[in-house]
């Protein structure tokens, strides 16, 4: 699929997902350039972390929206925990390098500390995260905060936030001659956006499933299983229990099945073969892979490979 096809049905996905009143932004072009990052990013993760799923986030690809069947599991859990993090994330980056007229870096983390210096422009993380609630949690409160599927959202989107404000780390830099460290300065900053997806994915893996309670006039998600202790901040929740993407199913955008799809013959996992093929069985094809190999060190600096064919086995669902 080619990459503006790809940008253009992200757009559509985030409009879909989070903007009844998207047009509010659209004026604001710096700002919904950083969003458009950030949908790039949450696609780009979540296909990574679901690779090996039978679910593996194609419907983003494709359909701008789930169907109705995906629409409060697990999954969905995810995919807004994921997105609400990665608006935060871009709009935080673009502070951080003077993109935007709104922000800029984070000063409130100035002076000096015994080993170091504070230098007076970390990520404004609290910038992000404002950004992240006003843009993409407003269509949940603009339909009544009171639905199930709202509730859902809100938390999930909160949750994806709390992934990368409760890893934030300290990051310095040295400077003195030859690199000396005379002088050390350091800034708060974001984890890595590889770091906030493995966190979601870790939360995704031990999802609770909720359902609503009345607490006096409050409604709340409380675990469905009153054995669970509460979920936190954290935590995803989910409605649903999910489907097992096993079969195409037409009238179901997303639900692609797992015809075609590569399987792993010796894992018990859900990539193994008999997981993801749902036990329809799977072929067998012998194809040639080129890889690098017997690579030579050469002084000084570089590495010179061989490029290698071999014959591997690849297995393919039914
Ligand atoms: C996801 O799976 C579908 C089939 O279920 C396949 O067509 C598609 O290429 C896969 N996408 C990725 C990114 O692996
Ligand atoms: C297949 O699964 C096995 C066992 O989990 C693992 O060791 C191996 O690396 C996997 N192969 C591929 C190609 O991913």
């Amino acid at each position: 699929m080619s990459s503006e096809h790809l940008l253009k049905s992200l757009l559509m996905l985030f409009l879909a997902l989070f903007s009844a009143n998207a047009s509010n932004w659209k004026r604001n072009v710096e700002v919904m350039d950083a969003v458009r990052r950030g949908a790039q990013l949450a696609i780009d993760e979540c296909q990574y972390q679901f690779r090996n799923r039978r679910w593996n986030c194609s419907t983003l690809e494709t359909v701008p929206v789930f169907g109705k069947v995906v629409t409060q599991t697990r999954e969905a859990a995810f995919v807004y925990a994921i997105s609400a993090a990665s608006v935060a994330f871009a709009v935080t980056r673009a502070c951080s390098s003077g993109e935007l007229e709104k922000c800029g870096c984070d000063r409130n983390v100035h002076g000096v500390s015994p080993d170091f210096q504070w230098s007076g422009c970390s990520d404004n993380i609290a910038y992000g995260v404002a950004f992240s609630q006003s843009f993409v949690d407003i269509r949940e409160r603009g339909k009544g905060q009171s639905s199930n599927r709202a509730l859902m959202n809100l938390h999930n989107n909160e949750a994806g936030r709390k992934a990368i404000l409760n890893h934030m780390r300290v990051e310095c830099k040295c400077h003195g001659v030859s690199g000396s460290c005379e002088v050390k300065t350091c800034w708060k900053a974001m984890p890595p956006f590889r770091k906030v997806g493995n966190v979601i994915k870790e939360k995704f893996d031990g999802a609770t499933e909720v359902e609503q309670r009345k607490i006096g006039t409050t409604k709340v998600l409380v675990p469905r299983n009153s054995q669970f202790k509460p979920h936190t901040d954290e935590d995803l929740v989910y409605l649903d229990p999910s489907p097992d993407f096993c079969d195409h199913d037409p009238r179901t955008p997303g639900m692609l099945g797992t015809v075609g799809r590569y399987c792993n013959k010796t894992s018990k996992a859900i990539d193994g073969c008999e997981l993801m093929c749902c036990g329809r069985g799977f072929h067998t094809e012998e194809v040639e892979v080129v890889d690098r190999c017997s690579c030579k060190f050469h002084w000084c600096c570089y590495v010179k490979c061989k490029q290698c064919r071999k014959m591997v086995e690849m297995h393919t669902c039914r």
